[in-house]
């Protein structure tokens, strides 16, 4: 009897001291490092974390406690914990080119590596601690968000959010109806264009110098005769075909060349005069 209360009281004694253990085990949470368009290009050093998220998206605010908590383990994982504030930092979200909110990526020596899996803290340090991002195939060069490519689509997502700001404060601060905001975009676009079609033409210009190439003397003095030789090609063209010449031969004097060509056009007048 005595033994086995012993037994029991050194059970509860254990099982309690687990919970406690557990439960008042430092909970660490920590917030990410934020990164923003200016200063992204950090995530290309080291071994990153990173989450794309809106303040309106509501999946991010449920998910922000997972993050936070990952964060904490960030430093015991040697990573560092980013998050990017899409509606902030629009050029970013190009150059990822961020479908969905929110979006993980695993960025280690230069390779992005989109996270799709379970979304819990368990799962994310298993990610970096088993290297499980090595399954994860790495996104391709063409899309590689530190490309030139996706740079320039990055600039044009900014250009976007900075038109559609312009846009908002167009209706909102000076109530400006919708439809003469259309019709001032529309008209400043085809300036635009217009400015960019001159700039080229200016350029090319420039560049590349038009000559000018005068009428080959020969022609000039032909011309005036130009008229009647033509008619007369077309009656001795006509005329050829009835005689009954074969029409293959069109084909094998077309195939000698321009010279032959205009050879052939020239002689009957020739024959005429
Ligand atoms: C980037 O800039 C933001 C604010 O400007 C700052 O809070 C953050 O720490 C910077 N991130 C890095 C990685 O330097
Ligand atoms: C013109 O055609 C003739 C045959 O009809 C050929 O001998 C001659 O080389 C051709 N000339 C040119 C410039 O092609």
């Amino acid at each position: 009897m005595g033994l086995l209360s012993y037994v029991c009281m050194l059970y509860c004694a254990c099982l309690i001291f687990t919970v406690t253990y557990v439960s008042t085990q430092p909970h660490k949470t920590k917030e990410p490092i934020i990164i923003t368009d200016s200063n992204w290009t950090s995530v290309l050093d080291g071994e990153w974390m990173i989450e794309f998220m809106a303040p309106w998206c509501p999946a991010c605010k449920s998910f922000k406690e997972v993050w936070n908590e990952f964060a904490g383990w960030g430093h015991d994982l040697d990573i560092s914990v980013g998050v990017i504030d899409v509606t902030e930092n629009p050029g970013l979200s190009g150059r990822f080119l961020v479908t969905s909110l929110p979006t993980l990526y695993h960025v280690k020596d230069g390779d992005f590596r989109c996270y799709q899996g379970i979304r819990k803290t368990t799962d994310l340090i298993a990610l970096i601690d088993e290297k499980k991002w090595n399954n994860i195939e790495p996104v391709a060069w063409y899309r590689s968000p530190s490309s030139i490519q996706m740079g320039i689509l990055g600039n044009f997502f900014t250009a976007a959010m900075f038109i559609r700001g312009v846009y908002n404060t167009m209706t909102d601060v000076y109530g400006i109806p919708e439809w003469l905001c259309y019709v001032i975009f529309a008209i400043l676009t085809i300036i635009t264009g217009l400015l960019l079609g001159l700039l080229l033409v200016l350029c090319c210009d420039s560049f590349f110098p038009a000559k000018y190439i005068p009428l080959p003397p020969e022609r000039l003095a032909h011309k005036p005769r130009d008229d009647p030789t033509d008619d007369d090609d077309i009656i001795d063209d006509t005329a050829d075909q009835k005689k009954g010449n074969p029409p293959a031969t069109l084909p094998a004097s077309s195939l000698s060349g321009p010279e032959n060509n205009s050879d052939l056009r020239k002689r009957p007048p020739h024959k005429d005069e």
